[in-house]
């Protein structure tokens, strides 16, 4: 049995859980699930849905859409986010909709054809600051692009002082309705800040300062439960698009024979000693929203890797490109490894980390396995390290 939720009068969540998905774009893995929140807005004369759901889940939508309100009699579906896992569901929905006309932005429209083929005459496209009328209940749009693809917008009820973000403020997690009802939630929402919204500090910088002109009692979005603290998570946004950073190095390091590992663990304690939080990640094993979580609050960067076929080992490769695309706010990094014959890891990593901005204080590459002094070196590259990172 599924039935929507009254989260404030005439506003109702009829989203889906989707508690047994394993893994996000064949990237983020998810061991919470996650789930796919749509709310239906009901004013006096006209009758809105935010958002849709992850294509499969059309019935389970609609079965809950048909509680509230006759689908029927929809007026709008507002897409936020051209995504499938929010605009997925657009096709049937506007099906079993026939008045009903999609609301998004330009760039939107565009995505919701080729996606979707949403025909023209469907669609209404909205700008920064429009509204829409639904009999004391007003629907303001904002402009909220690359939060997280170029077309995004955000929705805010503005007498209820509801904001519908989409994929901003999300979580990837199945469990709960509210903030309050998951153990640990600002961590998991960390993590997902780091693997989807890192690379859009700037845009989610420039969205956190047209909202603070606007009064919020409830974040909704479209992943995970809702902020009815909505103040947990936009300081947790503050401070993670403004790139604030602690005395923390994350070291992240594969090695098939453990010569590499040992430079590692010599550094990584030399680290320590130096008062500097280190956090260890292992890249064989490595969850990428792991790393991620981990990398949104790192001064520094230890990566270890050895040489394998003229080039950094593949999985620390990875790591390095994760480095170069998801920008976190990283100002050092360090490279320790250890090659068998011609090297070819260090030339990589330089040419991998030269364009980030991010500044190489020291290598340390060992011809085989290390020797006394090559842990000398690697301590002593810890603790310049260090200095840095705690100057
Ligand atoms: C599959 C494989 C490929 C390798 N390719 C290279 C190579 O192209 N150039 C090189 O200098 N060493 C190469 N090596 C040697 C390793 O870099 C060397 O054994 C190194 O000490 C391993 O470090 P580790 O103990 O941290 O794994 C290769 C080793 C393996 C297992
Ligand atoms: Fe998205
Ligand atoms: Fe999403």
């Amino acid at each position: 049995m599924t039935a929507g939720i009254e989260v404030r009068e005439g506003i109702y969540w009829v989203g889906v859980k989707d508690w047994a998905r394993r893994s996000f774009d064949g990237l983020i893995p998810l061991p919470h699930g996650t789930s796919y929140n749509a709310y239906l807005v009901r004013g006096a004369t006209k009758t809105a849905l935010v958002d849709t759901v992850n294509p499969g889940f059309e019935g389970e939508l609609l079965a809950k859409l048909t509680e509230v309100t006759d689908p029927a009699r929809l007026d709008y579906v507002i897409m936020n986010h051209a995504e499938p896992d929010h605009a997925g569901a657009l096709p049937a929905v506007l099906a079993a909709a026939p008045r009903a006309e999609v609301v998004l932005t330009a760039k939107g429209a565009e995505m919701a054809v080729r996606l979707y083929r949403v025909p023209e005459d469907r669609m209404r496209l909205v700008k920064d600051g429009d509204a829409l009328d639904l009999g004391g209940k007003t629907l303001q749009f904002v402009d909220a692009p690359f939060l997280h693809w170029p077309e995004t917008m955000f929705t805010y009820a503005v007498e209820d002082k509801v904001l519908f973000p989409c994929d901003f403020f999300g979580t990837h997690t199945a469990e709960g309705l509210y903030d309050d009802e998951v153990v640990d939630l600002t961590v998991r929402a960390q993590m997902y800040f780091g693997a989807i919204m890192m690379p859009f500090r700037k845009a989610g910088e420039r969205a956190l300062e047209k909202l603070s002109s606007l009064p919020i009692e409830l974040i909704a979005p479209s992943h995970g439960p809702l902020w009815r603290h909505p103040e947990r998570v936009l300081t947790l946004y503050r401070r993670r698009t403004a790139g604030e950073t602690l005395h923390k190095v994350v070291v992240a390091y594969v090695s098939m024979w453990g010569s590499t590992e040992r430079l590692v663990r010599v550094a990584a304690e030399a680290l320590l000693r130096q008062g500097v939080q280190v956090a260890v990640h292992e890249l064989a094993h490595v969850d990428v929203s792991d790393l991620a979580g981990e990398l949104v609050d790192a001064r520094a960067i230890v990566l270890g890797a050895p040489t394998v076929l003229g080039a950094l080992h593949p999985a620390a490769l990875n790591a390095a490109h994760l480095v170069r695309t998801l920008r976190p706010p990283l100002r050092y990094a360090a490279v320790l490894s250890s090659y068998g014959w011609g090297g070819g890891a260090l030339r990589q990593a330089g040419e991998i980390f030269g364009p980030t901005g991010i500044e190489v204080v020291g290598t340390v590459e060992v011809h085989g396995a290390p020797g006394p002094e090559d842990e000398a070196r690697a301590g002593a590259l810890a603790r310049t390290l260090a200095a840095k990172v705690t100057g």
